[in-house]
């Protein structure tokens, strides 16, 4: 069994990532990390847990070093909203961070999974169908560290060695822990507006639409990349992904078919929309379909029935308590 580092492992994918990867590999293999103190009850509860800041390289290199780790989900960022907010922590964060990571990393031959994302491209990347390989030029910090990332991935790769491997994620959607400063934090917020209180005020435009992906999916992607025949992989660092391309109107129809009375007003956040429109519409993933199998379970409305029913179970047994 490999043991298994997972940074920022108590943010929105982290939650659902290390449980996923402790039913896998058994719990004491997988050592969940955050900057954040576990509270008890938290999803990530359940197997060994540390402090780690990843702009600390000490820290890194402790963990790994004292748990003998093989392979480190890397997954401590500023998103892109709270990026645009704090730029430099940004960078810090996000890019000392992934160094650090990087180079205890090449010194005890650990394997790298590298979230990149949907805002590693820019206005000047074609917004449909866009493809695996084309124009990475973002205007947002956020994207400015994805795109960097990729880059230093794939030259730890080549000029180490090193086994990194990366997904350009769409917007997730949720229902165990609150998503963490996003732009396509919006879908996560109207579900659960639309169970509490049948009304949300959306962020974005009603027409902007973006790639969306339900969380299980997600998962699921992460832990078979990393799985995936290392000689299949063209391209490493990073693969496009998506399950579903939407917008705020669409998804508020989608919830309307179980909440018939939902009601939606939109208060457009301007620095929000930019990011948005910034970003592709729709991405292509042929190339992961084709390199490792790549293949979504989850479309719109198959993940709106499950959110729905995993919010209101939530709330009742929250109601209860
Ligand atoms: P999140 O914001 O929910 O969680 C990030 C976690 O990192 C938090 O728990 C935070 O406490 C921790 N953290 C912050 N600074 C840290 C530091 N210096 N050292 C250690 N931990 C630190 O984010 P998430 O949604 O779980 O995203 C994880 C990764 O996936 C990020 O790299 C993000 O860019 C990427 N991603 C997320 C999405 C999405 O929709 N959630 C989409 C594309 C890519
Ligand atoms: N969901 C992320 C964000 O909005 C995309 O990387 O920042």
């Amino acid at each position: 069994m490999p043991t298994i580092l997972v940074t920022g492992a108590l943010g929105q994918i982290g939650s659902e990532l290390v449980p996923a990867l402790r039913a896998r590999h058994g719990a004491d293999s997988v050592i969940a990390t955050d900057l954040k103190a576990l509270a008890p009850g938290n999803a990530t509860d359940g197997g060994p847990y540390g402090h780690l800041d990843c702009t600390e390289v000490q820290q890194v290199h402790e963990a790994v070093r004292r748990y003998d780790v093989d392979v480190i989900y890397h997954l401590a960022a500023l998103l892109s909203a709270s990026a645009e907010a704090a730029p430099q922590l940004a960078w810090s964060v996000n890019m000392s961070g992934l160094y650090n990571v990087l180079e205890v990393a090449r010194e005890y031959r650990c394997k790298v999974f590298f979230p990149s994302s949907i805002g590693a491209f820019g206005p000047g990347t074609p917004r449909d169908a866009t493809p695996q390989v084309t124009i990475q030029r973002p205007n947002t910090i956020y994207g400015v560290t994805k795109v960097s990332g990729e880059l230093l991935c794939d030259y730890y790769a080549h000029r180490f060695g090193v086994d990194t491997r990366g997904l350009r994620l769409p917007g997730l959607v949720s229902y165990v822990a609150a998503p963490g400063g996003g732009t396509t934090d919006y879908a996560v917020e109207m579900f659960i507006h639309a169970v509490r209180y049948a009304r949300y005020s959306c962020f974005l435009a009603s027409d902007t639409r973006l790639d969306m992906m339900y969380m299980p999916d997600a998962v699921a992607a992460m832990m078979d990349l990393m799985e995936a025949d290392e000689a299949r992989l063209h391209h490493r660092n990073a693969y496009n992904i998506t399950a579903m391309s939407i917008t705020p109107a669409e998804l508020a129809d989608a919830i309307r078919q179980h909440i018939p009375g939902f009601i939606v007003d939109y208060d457009v956040d301007p620095v929000r929309q930019a990011i948005a429109d910034s970003w592709p519409r729709s991405l292509d993933d042929s190339a992961a379909r084709q390199d490792w199998n790549w293949s979504p379970r989850f479309d719109l409305k198959a993940m709106t029935s499950d959110m729905i029913e995993r919010l209101k179970d939530r709330l009742a047994a929250a109601r209860s308590r």
